[in-house]
Protein backbone atom coordinates (compact mmCIF):
# COMPACT_ATOMS: atom_id res chain seq x y z
CA UNK A 1 0.00 0.00 0.00
CA UNK A 2 1.44 3.62 -1.15
CA UNK A 3 1.01 6.29 1.72
CA UNK A 4 1.16 8.82 -1.32
CA UNK A 5 -2.30 7.11 -2.31
CA UNK A 6 -5.24 8.93 -2.01
CA UNK A 7 -8.38 8.66 0.63
CA UNK A 8 -11.85 8.19 -0.42
CA UNK A 9 -14.45 9.85 1.43
CA UNK A 10 -18.39 9.27 0.91
CA UNK A 11 -21.80 9.61 1.49
CA UNK A 12 -25.27 9.38 0.06
CA UNK A 13 -24.95 13.76 -0.45
CA UNK A 14 -23.32 16.39 0.40
CA UNK A 15 -23.41 15.60 4.02
CA UNK A 16 -19.95 13.97 3.81
CA UNK A 17 -18.62 16.92 3.10
CA UNK A 18 -18.58 18.00 6.70
CA UNK A 19 -16.86 14.67 7.63
CA UNK A 20 -14.44 15.55 4.64
CA UNK A 21 -13.67 19.02 6.34
CA UNK A 22 -12.72 17.45 9.24
CA UNK A 23 -10.13 15.04 7.34
CA UNK A 24 -8.81 17.74 5.37
CA UNK A 25 -7.60 20.03 8.91
CA UNK A 26 -6.23 17.18 10.50
CA UNK A 27 -4.55 16.30 7.50
CA UNK A 28 -3.63 18.91 5.19
CA UNK A 29 -1.39 16.92 2.90
CA UNK A 30 -3.14 14.13 2.14
CA UNK A 31 -5.03 13.96 -1.36
CA UNK A 32 -8.40 13.24 -0.83
CA UNK A 33 -11.47 11.56 -3.53
CA UNK A 34 -14.95 12.89 -2.14
CA UNK A 35 -18.13 10.79 -3.86
CA UNK A 36 -21.41 11.70 -2.85
CA UNK A 37 -24.40 9.53 -4.50
CA UNK A 38 -26.87 12.65 -4.67
CA UNK A 39 -28.95 10.91 -7.51
CA UNK A 40 -30.01 8.42 -4.97
CA UNK A 41 -30.26 10.13 -1.77
CA UNK A 42 -31.91 10.17 0.72
CA UNK A 43 -30.53 6.84 1.59
CA UNK A 44 -32.12 7.24 5.36
CA UNK A 45 -35.57 5.59 4.39
CA UNK A 46 -34.58 3.17 2.28
CA UNK A 47 -34.30 -0.89 2.64
CA UNK A 48 -31.18 -2.56 4.37
CA UNK A 49 -30.33 -4.37 0.99
CA UNK A 50 -30.31 -1.08 -0.95
CA UNK A 51 -28.35 0.40 1.76
CA UNK A 52 -25.72 -2.28 1.68
CA UNK A 53 -25.76 -2.49 -2.68
CA UNK A 54 -24.99 1.27 -2.60
CA UNK A 55 -21.79 0.52 -0.33
CA UNK A 56 -20.37 -1.94 -1.94
CA UNK A 57 -20.43 -0.23 -4.99
CA UNK A 58 -18.88 2.77 -3.42
CA UNK A 59 -16.21 -0.14 -2.33
CA UNK A 60 -15.36 -1.18 -5.91
CA UNK A 61 -15.23 2.96 -7.35
CA UNK A 62 -12.35 3.38 -4.89
CA UNK A 63 -10.70 0.07 -5.28
CA UNK A 64 -10.58 1.06 -8.61
CA UNK A 65 -9.01 4.54 -7.86
CA UNK A 66 -6.39 2.28 -5.49
CA UNK A 67 -7.36 4.31 -2.75
CA UNK A 68 -5.19 3.64 0.60
CA UNK A 69 -8.26 4.45 3.00
CA UNK A 70 -12.12 5.30 2.47
CA UNK A 71 -13.43 7.12 5.35
CA UNK A 72 -17.20 6.58 5.17
CA UNK A 73 -18.84 10.08 6.28
CA UNK A 74 -22.76 8.13 6.55
CA UNK A 75 -24.11 6.89 9.68
CA UNK A 76 -26.69 4.92 7.61
CA UNK A 77 -23.88 3.06 5.40
CA UNK A 78 -22.32 2.82 8.66
CA UNK A 79 -25.40 1.06 10.30
CA UNK A 80 -26.11 -1.45 6.92
CA UNK A 81 -23.17 -2.49 5.05
CA UNK A 82 -20.19 -1.30 6.79
CA UNK A 83 -20.50 -4.74 9.37
CA UNK A 84 -20.87 -7.06 6.36
CA UNK A 85 -17.90 -5.39 4.07
CA UNK A 86 -15.26 -3.88 6.49
CA UNK A 87 -13.19 -7.16 6.13
CA UNK A 88 -13.40 -7.58 2.29
CA UNK A 89 -11.94 -4.54 0.82
CA UNK A 90 -8.15 -4.28 -0.25
CA UNK A 91 -8.24 -0.56 1.84
CA UNK A 92 -8.92 -0.06 5.34
CA UNK A 93 -12.66 1.53 5.89
CA UNK A 94 -13.47 3.84 8.31
CA UNK A 95 -17.11 3.86 9.66
CA UNK A 96 -18.14 6.63 11.45
CA UNK A 97 -17.82 7.17 15.02
CA UNK A 98 -20.98 7.09 16.82
CA UNK A 99 -19.28 9.61 19.47
CA UNK A 100 -21.52 8.28 23.09
CA UNK A 101 -18.26 9.44 24.60
CA UNK A 102 -17.83 13.41 24.44
CA UNK A 103 -21.64 12.86 24.20
CA UNK A 104 -21.96 11.96 28.02
CA UNK A 105 -19.01 14.23 28.78
CA UNK A 106 -21.46 16.95 28.08
CA UNK A 107 -24.41 15.30 29.61
CA UNK A 108 -23.66 15.10 33.53
CA UNK A 109 -27.34 13.18 33.77
CA UNK A 110 -26.47 10.81 31.36
CA UNK A 111 -29.40 11.84 29.09
CA UNK A 112 -28.61 11.94 25.24
CA UNK A 113 -30.52 12.51 22.36
CA UNK A 114 -29.37 11.37 18.86
CA UNK A 115 -31.44 12.87 15.87
CA UNK A 116 -30.04 10.58 12.47
CA UNK A 117 -32.23 8.93 9.49
CA UNK A 118 -34.76 6.39 10.42
CA UNK A 119 -32.25 3.49 9.04
CA UNK A 120 -29.63 4.62 11.42
CA UNK A 121 -31.93 5.07 14.20
CA UNK A 122 -33.64 1.36 13.84
CA UNK A 123 -30.33 0.22 13.87
CA UNK A 124 -29.65 1.26 17.18
CA UNK A 125 -26.49 2.25 15.89
CA UNK A 126 -26.07 4.90 18.89
CA UNK A 127 -28.23 2.91 21.75
CA UNK A 128 -26.36 -0.33 20.85
CA UNK A 129 -22.88 1.81 21.37
CA UNK A 130 -23.85 3.08 24.70
CA UNK A 131 -25.08 0.18 26.02
CA UNK A 132 -21.77 -1.20 25.91
CA UNK A 133 -20.03 1.59 27.10
CA UNK A 134 -22.47 2.28 30.17
CA UNK A 135 -26.07 0.52 31.01
CA UNK A 136 -26.96 3.88 33.06
CA UNK A 137 -27.51 6.00 29.67
CA UNK A 138 -30.13 7.02 28.62
CA UNK A 139 -30.37 7.17 24.35
CA UNK A 140 -33.67 9.36 23.17
CA UNK A 141 -33.13 8.65 19.45
CA UNK A 142 -35.17 10.08 16.84
CA UNK A 143 -35.26 9.59 13.10
CA UNK A 144 -36.02 13.39 11.25
CA UNK A 145 -36.53 12.12 7.47
CA UNK A 146 -37.55 15.76 6.88
CA UNK A 147 -34.03 16.97 6.86
CA UNK A 148 -32.21 15.79 4.37
CA UNK A 149 -34.34 15.68 1.19
CA UNK A 150 -34.21 19.88 2.49
CA UNK A 151 -30.28 19.87 3.00
CA UNK A 152 -30.10 18.21 -0.64
CA UNK A 153 -31.81 20.94 -1.82
CA UNK A 154 -29.84 24.00 0.12
CA UNK A 155 -33.07 25.01 1.97
CA UNK A 156 -30.71 25.41 5.56
CA UNK A 157 -31.89 28.38 6.68
CA UNK A 158 -35.81 30.07 6.72
CA UNK A 159 -38.74 29.11 7.44
CA UNK A 160 -39.25 25.82 5.93
CA UNK A 161 -36.10 23.99 7.95
CA UNK A 162 -37.08 26.19 11.18
CA UNK A 163 -40.64 24.94 11.09
CA UNK A 164 -39.06 21.02 10.40
CA UNK A 165 -36.54 21.66 13.14
CA UNK A 166 -38.96 22.66 15.52
CA UNK A 167 -41.28 19.90 14.64
CA UNK A 168 -37.96 17.52 15.72
CA UNK A 169 -37.16 19.68 18.84
CA UNK A 170 -40.62 19.37 20.60
CA UNK A 171 -40.41 15.87 20.39
CA UNK A 172 -37.63 15.98 23.01
CA UNK A 173 -39.43 18.27 25.83
CA UNK A 174 -39.92 15.75 28.48
CA UNK A 175 -36.46 13.96 28.02
CA UNK A 176 -34.39 16.29 29.73
CA UNK A 177 -31.24 15.82 27.53
CA UNK A 178 -28.24 17.71 27.68
CA UNK A 179 -26.40 16.62 24.87
CA UNK A 180 -27.60 15.80 21.08
CA UNK A 181 -25.46 13.97 18.64
CA UNK A 182 -26.14 14.62 15.20
CA UNK A 183 -26.08 11.00 14.27
CA UNK A 184 -26.53 12.00 9.81
CA UNK A 185 -23.42 13.35 8.63
CA UNK A 186 -25.86 16.70 6.69
CA UNK A 187 -27.34 17.57 10.08
CA UNK A 188 -24.00 19.32 11.47
CA UNK A 189 -25.04 22.24 7.86
CA UNK A 190 -27.99 23.48 9.61
CA UNK A 191 -26.62 23.36 13.26
CA UNK A 192 -27.45 26.75 13.65
CA UNK A 193 -30.89 26.12 12.97
CA UNK A 194 -30.59 23.22 15.22
CA UNK A 195 -29.00 25.12 18.73
CA UNK A 196 -31.50 27.78 17.75
CA UNK A 197 -34.65 25.23 18.80
CA UNK A 198 -32.73 22.88 20.88
CA UNK A 199 -31.44 26.09 22.79
CA UNK A 200 -27.57 26.59 24.93
CA UNK A 201 -28.07 23.84 27.75
CA UNK A 202 -28.11 21.32 24.82
CA UNK A 203 -24.83 20.34 23.42
CA UNK A 204 -24.42 19.61 20.31
CA UNK A 205 -21.85 16.58 19.16
CA UNK A 206 -21.02 16.25 15.81
CA UNK A 207 -19.03 13.20 15.31
CA UNK A 208 -17.14 14.06 12.56
CA UNK A 209 -14.28 14.93 14.73
CA UNK A 210 -14.32 11.32 16.51
CA UNK A 211 -14.42 9.87 13.14
CA UNK A 212 -11.33 11.77 12.01
CA UNK A 213 -9.10 11.22 14.29
CA UNK A 214 -10.02 7.31 13.90
CA UNK A 215 -8.93 7.78 10.54
CA UNK A 216 -5.49 9.95 11.59
CA UNK A 217 -4.94 6.71 13.88
CA UNK A 218 -5.26 4.40 11.76
CA UNK A 219 -2.98 5.65 8.88
CA UNK A 220 -0.59 6.33 11.70
CA UNK A 221 -0.70 2.82 12.77
CA UNK A 222 0.04 1.60 9.39
CA UNK A 223 2.47 3.80 8.89
CA UNK A 224 0.54 5.25 6.10
CA UNK A 225 0.38 9.20 7.05
CA UNK A 226 1.27 10.86 3.35
CA UNK A 227 4.97 11.90 3.25
CA UNK A 228 4.43 14.87 1.02
CA UNK A 229 4.86 18.37 2.54
CA UNK A 230 2.69 20.26 0.52
CA UNK A 231 -1.17 21.12 0.69
CA UNK A 232 -2.84 17.98 -1.01
CA UNK A 233 -5.17 17.32 -3.87
CA UNK A 234 -9.07 17.73 -4.04
CA UNK A 235 -11.47 15.97 -6.36
CA UNK A 236 -15.37 16.13 -5.70
CA UNK A 237 -17.59 13.76 -7.53
CA UNK A 238 -21.54 13.69 -7.32
CA UNK A 239 -23.90 11.38 -9.01
CA UNK A 240 -26.36 14.19 -9.58
CA UNK A 241 -26.00 18.48 -9.38
CA UNK A 242 -28.55 20.53 -8.58
CA UNK A 243 -27.62 24.14 -9.53
CA UNK A 244 -26.29 25.01 -6.46
CA UNK A 245 -23.94 22.04 -5.56
CA UNK A 246 -21.03 23.79 -6.01
CA UNK A 247 -22.23 26.61 -4.21
CA UNK A 248 -22.98 24.49 -1.44
CA UNK A 249 -20.11 22.28 -1.63
CA UNK A 250 -17.83 25.52 -1.09
CA UNK A 251 -20.07 27.17 1.89
CA UNK A 252 -19.72 23.82 3.81
CA UNK A 253 -16.41 23.13 3.31
CA UNK A 254 -15.61 26.75 3.66
CA UNK A 255 -13.09 26.93 1.22
CA UNK A 256 -12.63 26.85 -2.36
CA UNK A 257 -13.43 23.60 -4.08
CA UNK A 258 -12.43 22.14 -7.94
CA UNK A 259 -14.71 21.77 -10.60
CA UNK A 260 -17.07 19.33 -9.58
CA UNK A 261 -16.94 15.64 -11.94
CA UNK A 262 -19.51 13.62 -12.26
CA UNK A 263 -19.59 9.76 -11.36
CA UNK A 264 -21.68 6.57 -11.93
CA UNK A 265 -22.06 4.32 -9.43
CA UNK A 266 -24.41 1.92 -10.63
CA UNK A 267 -21.88 0.39 -13.36
CA UNK A 268 -20.44 -1.22 -9.85
CA UNK A 269 -21.69 -4.45 -8.09
CA UNK A 270 -25.26 -5.40 -8.73
N1 LIG B 1 -25.61 11.59 5.54
C1 LIG B 1 -26.05 10.27 5.74
C2 LIG B 1 -25.95 9.79 7.16
O1 LIG B 1 -25.06 10.19 7.88
C3 LIG B 1 -27.27 9.79 4.97
C4 LIG B 1 -28.42 10.71 4.80
C5 LIG B 1 -29.44 10.15 3.84
O2 LIG B 1 -29.10 9.99 2.66
O3 LIG B 1 -30.58 9.88 4.25
O4 LIG B 1 -26.70 8.95 7.59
Amino acid sequence: MDSNSPIGVFDSGLGGLTVLKALRRLLPNENFIFVGDCARAPYGGRTPEEITLFLKQFMEYFAQRDVKMAVCACNTMTSYGYPLVKDTTPFTLVPMNPSIVPAVKAAANKHIGVIATAATINKGLHKNTAAAIDKNIKVYGMPCPKFVPLIERGCIEGPEIEAAVKYYAKKFEDADIHALILGCTHYPIIRKVLAKYFGTDVALIDPAFETAKNAVDILRQKNLLNTQNHQGSLEICFSAQQKNTAEMAKLILGSDIPPITGVDLTIFAK
